[in-house]
């Protein structure tokens, strides 16, 4: 048997990784630096993790590689905000030693933050990886101790070695827990699992699994109740386009039911549908707060390329959306405080045909067309770079999203509001329709700041704003 001689203790490690940090960020390039999405302060970042209210203040983590911008072995980043809106960074809160730190969840136990995330280890026989669940705890929400008692849950009922990303909530007395998996064959699934203490943990039920068509493997699973409903929220692997669905590497969506925790079983009313209709959008996790759902998500996807990760630093979060249901589908809406970002007002009143607004970096659109009529709206950099084509077409009803020529498109029927609520960012565009029925999130990459030409046959009403910077 090998044994493992820890040579550095955890806190030098953090300590020089702190230090490598703070050394590296005055090399990175700023042109795409994002102003009001949480992203990395250097290096790779790809899931939301651990996103929960301690002491008074939202904590997100996130999956983190600070020493290349390209995915490594996972580190938990960790930034903290009163608002959802304005970011502050706190050190990295998990570092990989034999396990990579892999996503996981957080919840406030008596008065300690509590973390479990997946310990992706590296074995020498076939797959050569396997799969297992740790706890960390913090009494301050800055510094955290691994649990010596690790793993908690070692392994899945079936053996199967992809076992990963617990969501973890309590109901009552019992705390539980989904985790993605899979089927011996290959059919991706999610486990339910309960525990009085968090630490031993007895299985409870399979609550989704795909058919085949849901494809191999469910990651990043969150289980929740929303309007009386329970919701299943997923990222399936594996899934193969149809027609305008499915157009991303993997996808991120959810299926509604209704849920019975004395029989455990879950039972879908409404079958999968994706819940943002961008390009780059994946692994999200959600928490309640005050009574409302928030919901998070890696503003990235898988094996797509990255043109920030010259500049010394790759991936972000989208803007913080809140959920709602209503009749069989989820609205997804800005965080109210999203408004407290807005600076001067850069244009009020009509936008005609081929009207240009100008912003810099940043901002803000709220755009009303008559949608008898068709709607186009050409964004791109000042100086190039960063075309999108936001289009309505009257015809098919569907709201076209169109990134250099790769289409995302969707039908969408208003619910009531008819506004259009586009938010830019140094390279990112995210787009919310009406109430939130239809949502699209994409990077794009514009040289200088932004540029917004109305090329529909008629005048559009616009209001559009400057926004501040709220993240390092
Ligand atoms: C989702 C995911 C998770 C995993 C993590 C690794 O994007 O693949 O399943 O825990 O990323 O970084």
């Amino acid at each position: 048997a090998t044994v493992h001689l820890k040579t550095v203790k955890q806190s030098d490690a953090k300590a020089e990784l702190e230090a490598y940090i703070e050394e590296k960020k005055s090399e990175i390039n700023p042109r795409y630096r994002l102003h009001y999405h949480v992203a990395p302060p250097v290096g790779w970042m790809n899931d939301p993790n651990g996103f929960s209210y301690y002491k008074g203040e939202y904590h997100l983590f996130y999956q983190f590689y600070p020493y290349e911008s390209k995915w490594g072995p996972m580190h938990w980043g960790h930034v903290v905000s009163p608002n959802l809106v304005d970011w502050r960074p706190l050190p990295t809160a998990l570092l990989p030693e034999e396990e990579m730190c892999f996503s996981g969840s957080a919840v406030v136990k008596d008065d300690t933050l509590v973390l479990m995330y997946t310990a992706h280890e590296i074995t020498d026989v076939e797959p050569f990886f396997n799969e297992t669940q740790y706890l960390a705890f913090s009494d301050d929400g800055v510094v955290f101790e691994k649990y010596e008692g690790n793993p908690v849950l070692p392994s899945a009922p079936n053996g199967n070695p992809d076992f990963r990303d617990p969501k973890v909530w309590k109901h009552g007395d019992h705390w539980y827990v989904v985790l993605g998996s899979k089927t011996d064959d290959e059919r991706g699934r999610v486990l339910l699992y309960r525990s009085l203490d968090l630490i031993s943990w007895e299985f409870l039920s399979v609550i989704g699994e795909s058919t085949g068509e849901m494809g191999y493997m469910w990651e990043c699973p969150d289980f929740f109740k929303l309007k009386g409903k329970h919701i299943l929220l997923m990222s399936p692997q594996g899934m193969t386009p149809q027609g305008d669905r499915y157009k991303n590497t993997h996808q991120t969506g959810y299926i509604i039911g209704s849920f019975n925790y004395e029989t455990f079983e879950f039972v879908p009313e409404v079958s999968f549908q994706e819940i943002d209709f961008g390009h780059d959008f994946y692994a999200t996790q959600t928490t309640e707060e005050d009574g409302n759902r928030y919901l998070i998500a890696w503003f990235g996807m898988w094996d797509v390329p990255y043109p920030e990760d010259v500049d010394g630093w790759a991936g972000a979060m989208t803007i913080f959306r809140e959920l709602d249901l209503v009749g069989n589908r989820i609205l997804m809406k800005p965080v109210e405080a999203m408004t407290s970002l807005r600076e001067e007002t850069v244009w009020d009143g009509k936008l005609a045909e081929n009207d240009v607004i100008q912003l810099d970096k940043t901002g803000e659109l709220l755009v009303t067309g008559d949608l008898s009529q068709n709607i186009e709206l050409e964004i791109k950099g000042s100086n190039g770079g960063g075309q999108v084509s936001l289009r309505w077409d009257p015809q098919v009803r569907k709201v076209v999203v169109d990134r250099e020529g790769d289409v995302r498109q969707v039908e969408w029927l208003p619910l009531g509001s008819e506004v259009w609520r586009i938010f830019l960012d140094a390279s990112s565009l995210e787009l919310f329709c009406g109430e939130g029925e239809v949502v699209f999130s994409s990077r794009v990459y514009p040289d200088g700041g932004w540029q917004v030409v109305n090329l529909s046959p008629q005048a559009l009403d616009v209001v559009a704003y400057k926004l501040r910077r709220s993240v390092p």
